[in-house]
């Protein structure tokens, strides 16, 4: 058995490992005597006209691109429901130890036993954390986990005879949740929230009377995504079990309660963890990301495959148990940003991770307590990690939620998410995360309250913003005709 470096495989006898199922089956190399056939019409008619840069070029061209971002090494970043916190550079530094960057998932479970031990672990972690009995690191973003959630509930009710349809989800929920649902095959009732903001057991009750065991699952955020925390959860999950449904928890925002509260208490089923945020891998744009997912022992039988397991030796093994669904992402998940959250969970501890949620959620009150005489707040209750407030007392003035975001950038600050969650309207969401300080919270709010002031004398922020190097985008217009050449300096 060798392994060839060049094209990373691990080769036995002629045969592939084959990813999947490492070691059970294989299939044949090419034949490298038989000449590649390239299929007609791939071939070009002419040399590729790309620019000759020299490296130089590429690095000015990428540096010059580099400062025009805005990023969390640079500010505050207080983009609601995204978690973008400080990821500290130990992370890195592990993450790029070659033992762990050097292998390739299909390297035997024999040559990997500290690749397989990380993940081990990191699952044991995971599970007491969500105080749930399994765990699987396979899906690859909060969305992807999302998707497996939904997939495992859906087997384990085909398997015990029942072939329900439906899945409940609250309007405060991320628009991932539907469209997961739909992904996996199922349709969803929505759910009105209370006034206040939360989901009541009436409404829960009141959707079973109506379609009864038609239900999956209900899929919830706790901490919701206006920041307020599910306060009847465990009352809510009680009536979902009578009739054998599930609860499905959204664990996008577990930064609020990690060490305080844990979802198993509260009857979640399954849930899944955004790990690129909770325990801050950097994220944002799309990727990279982890989205494990955790479950009660009835549904672990269904984890995507393969599992880390250890024998009686104390190797670590994969194992492919029958009733799993497959799997969902390849090699064993987004190792490196699973290596990232195990150092961020080790490097703080048990104790740590509770302070970390004690301070995102005073740094969330901190800011609604200043900012609330500037702003709406159109939910009642205690924050938790997140504070929504809305446009309503600048509406009056013709400032709307766009305006605001547009004249933060101008005081250089990235804007929180607006108009989102949909239930408010002109909403402003702010998670400003553990990881900032009272001095750079001071400074954001202090934005925000000048922009308030402006307005209420009637400032109209034409054009805003101005002092990006990219000012007002249209945004439509961009979409619909989108004009693709270089500028007139050539980039
Ligand atoms: C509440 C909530 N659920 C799900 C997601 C989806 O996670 P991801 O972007 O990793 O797919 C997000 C993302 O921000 C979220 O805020």
């Amino acid at each position: 058995m060798t392994f060839d470096a060049t094209t990373g495989l691990v080769l036995r006898e002629g045969t592939i490992f084959e990813r999947s199922r490492a070691g059970r089956k294989g299939f044949q190399l090419p034949d490298p005597k038989v000449p590649r056939v390239r299929p007609k019409g791939f071939t070009r008619k002419a040399a590729a006209e790309l620019p000759e840069v020299s490296e130089l070029d590429v690095v000015r061209h990428f540096t010059r691109l580099s400062s025009w971002n805005y990023a969390i090494d640079l500010g505050t970043f207080p983009l609601g429901s995204c978690t973008m916190k400080y990821n500290p550079r130990i992370n890195e530094e592990i993450a790029a130890l070659p033992g762990l960057t050097d292998i390739h998932p299909d390297f035997p479970p024999a040559y990997v036993q500290g690749a397989l031990e990380i993940l081990f672990t990191l699952e044991k972690i995971l599970a007491k954390i969500a105080g749930l009995d399994a765990v699987s690191l396979e899906p690859a973003a909060g969305a992807q986990g999302e998707f497996t959630g939904l997939s495992v509930i859906r087997t384990f009710h085909e398997r015990h005879g029942s072939d329900r349809k439906l899945v409940l989800i609250p309007d405060t929920a991320h628009g991932t949740n539907p469209a997961s649902c739909t992904l996996a095959g199922y349709k969803i009732a929505p759910l009105k929230s209370s006034q206040k903001g939360a989901l009541g057991k009436e409404a829960v009750d009141e959707a079973i009377r109506t379609h009864g065991r038609n239900i999956a699952a209900l899929m919830m955020t706790n901490p919701n995504t206006l920041g307020l925390f599910e306060t009847q959860i465990a009352d809510i999950a009680e009536s979902l079990h009578e009739i054998g449904a599930q609860l499905y928890m959204d664990g996008a925002n577990m930064n609020a309660i990690l060490g305080v509260a844990r979802p198993g208490d509260m009857g979640v089923d399954v849930m899944q963890y955004n790990l690129h945020k909770t325990f801050s891998t950097p994220h944002g744009g799309g990727g990279p990301g982890a989205g494990p997912i955790a479950v009660r022992s009835h549904l672990a039988p269904y984890l995507p495959a393969p599992r880390v397991v250890r024998n009686d030796q104390g190797q670590f093994d994969l194992s492919y148990p029958e009733e799993s669904i497959g799997k969902v992402k390849g090699g064993m998940g987004n190792f490196g940003v699973l290596v990232r959250a195990l150092t961020y969970i080790l490097h703080h501890g048990s104790a740590g991770l509770k302070e970390i949620s004690h301070a995102a959620v005073l740094n969330a009150n901190y800011i609604k307590r200043r900012l609330c005489e500037h702003y709406a707040l159109p939910v009642e209750g205690p924050s938790f990690h997140e504070v929504v407030f809305s446009d309503a007392k600048q509406t009056p003035h013709g400032i709307k939620t766009l305006q605001i975001a547009k004249a933060l950038i101008d005081r250089g600050f990235h804007p929180p998410t607006i108009y989102f969650p949909l239930v408010v309207s002109g909403a402003l969401l702010i998670e400003p995360t553990e990881t900032e300080s009272i001095a750079e919270l001071d400074k954001l709010i202090d934005a925000f309250i000048d922009i308030a002031q402006l307005v209420a004398k009637d400032e109209k922020f034409e054009n805003v913003p101005t002092k990006p190097i990219v000012g007002k985008v249209d945004e439509v217009r961009a979409a619909r005709t989108p004009v693709l050449t270089l500028d007139d300096r050539g980039q």
